[in-house]
């Protein structure tokens, strides 16, 4: 198959493009398009046949259920079997935005799409390709992130064309996205809300608009937990480089110590090692594979790069990363959670 990838002006979407790519979306054909956080790989949402399409493409088990796109907070109330007193007072906070709301599914919504659960994941993204393409195609979109199962989410259209070239028709390029890791995921099926994955919507913000308790997973913070997280792909090594990520957590002086210490006894053994520094830091590291991550002051710039990076060390051929840790004070749960699961858990504290 041959996939077309084109260019969209995020202020002025090409309108034929924009309505070649809908055209795409109705024929129950799948179109990557850029969302605020990161690059989702869409499909009729409402559509069985469409919806394995999505799987196939990934390589994506099937029991890990999927993201509807909507464009109206009507989409939502057309999708649940009850709409949660909370979703409309986060909706009025945070849609569009990173943000996805869990509700109990009605019948238009298809076990293909839910992994065979009787609930279904909720959001209304804040780009407007990602809009114009769900109004334009009159359909909910369903979409995970647009990376093959296992590999870092895209963040640029030239990491979807790298993973997915060949096996979906069409690629909008919107250019880079905002914020760099996925949407945070709110449970509302319970009586208490629940976090199932961090993201840029902190546990805070959600606990202040609604005026309740918020409850994070407890099965996505402790590696060794014998509780198994919520979101069905959280449970998978998710996010992750092909080289072997280590992190290196503690005072700067002694991580920065370590990381150059151990990075010297593997490159001594042959292997090629690449380090994650911050702006900080980066002249204290030694050997050329060291790359920055950005100011540690800048949250926000931390989690836009770390996808990027980690897919950058792959094409350099990487056998093993140090990095930072970064449990900075508002999105460093959401970016250490990314991290760790990166890392397979593997973390050393000095
Ligand atoms: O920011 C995002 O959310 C991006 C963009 C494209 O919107 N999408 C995204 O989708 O990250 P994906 O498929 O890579 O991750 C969806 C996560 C998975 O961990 C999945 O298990 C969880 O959401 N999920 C989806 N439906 C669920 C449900 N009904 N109950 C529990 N977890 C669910
Ligand atoms: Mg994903």
């Amino acid at each position: 198959m041959q996939t077309k990838i084109l260019k969209i002006d995020s202020a002025d979407a090409g309108k034929t493009d924009m309505q070649e790519a809908a055209a795409l979306i109705r024929a129950g054909e799948l179109v990557a398009f850029p969302t605020e956080t990161v690059y989702g790989l869409g499909a009729d949402a409402l559509r069985p046949e469409a919806s394995r399409k999505i799987y196939e493409a990934k390589g994506r088990p099937s029991d890990n259920p999927l993201i509807v796109h909507i464009a109206e907070f009507e989409d939502l109330v057309s999708i649940a079997r009850e709409v949660p007193r909370q979703a409309k007072l986060l909706a009025d906070a945070f849609w569009p935005g990173p943000l996805t709301m869990i509700v109990w599914k009605n019948d238009r919504v298809p076990y293909e799409t839910t992994g065979g659960m009787e609930t279904v994941a909720v959001r209304m993204p804040d780009h407007p390709v990602a809009l114009r393409l769900i109004r334009e195609s009159g359909c909910l979109v369903a979409a995970p992130s647009a990376n093959i199962s296992g590999r870092p989410s895209p963040t640029e259209a030239a990491h979807v064309a790298r993973d997915m070239d060949g096996r979906i028709p069409m690629i909008l390029d919107g250019g880079a996205v905002g914020i760099g890791i996925e949407s945070t995921i709110i449970d509302l099926t319970e009586e208490t809300p629940m976090i199932l994955r961090p993201g840029y919507i902190t546990q805070e913000m959600l606990t202040d608009v609604l005026g309740e308790e918020v409850r994070i997973d407890p099965g996505i913070i402790a590696s060794n937990s014998e509780q198994k997280p919520k979101a069905p792909g959280m449970k998978y090594k998710h996010y992750a480089p092909k080289a072997d990520l280590i992190l290196v957590e503690g005072e700067t002086g002694k991580v920065i110590e370590t990381i150059n210490r151990l990075a010297g006894e593997r490159r001594a053994a042959g292997k090629k090692v690449g380090i994650i520094a911050t702006d900080e830091t980066m002249e204290h590291y030694d050997g050329a594979d060291t790359v920055s991550i950005g100011a540690r002051s800048d949250e926000d710039a931390i989690a836009r790069h770390l996808y990027k990076l980690l897919r950058e060390f792959d094409d350099r051929g990487a056998d093993i990363i140090y990095s930072e840790s970064f449990a900075t004070p508002r999105i460093g749960q959401a970016i250490m959670n990314r991290l760790l699961k990166a890392a397979g858990h593997q973390i050393i504290t000095v």
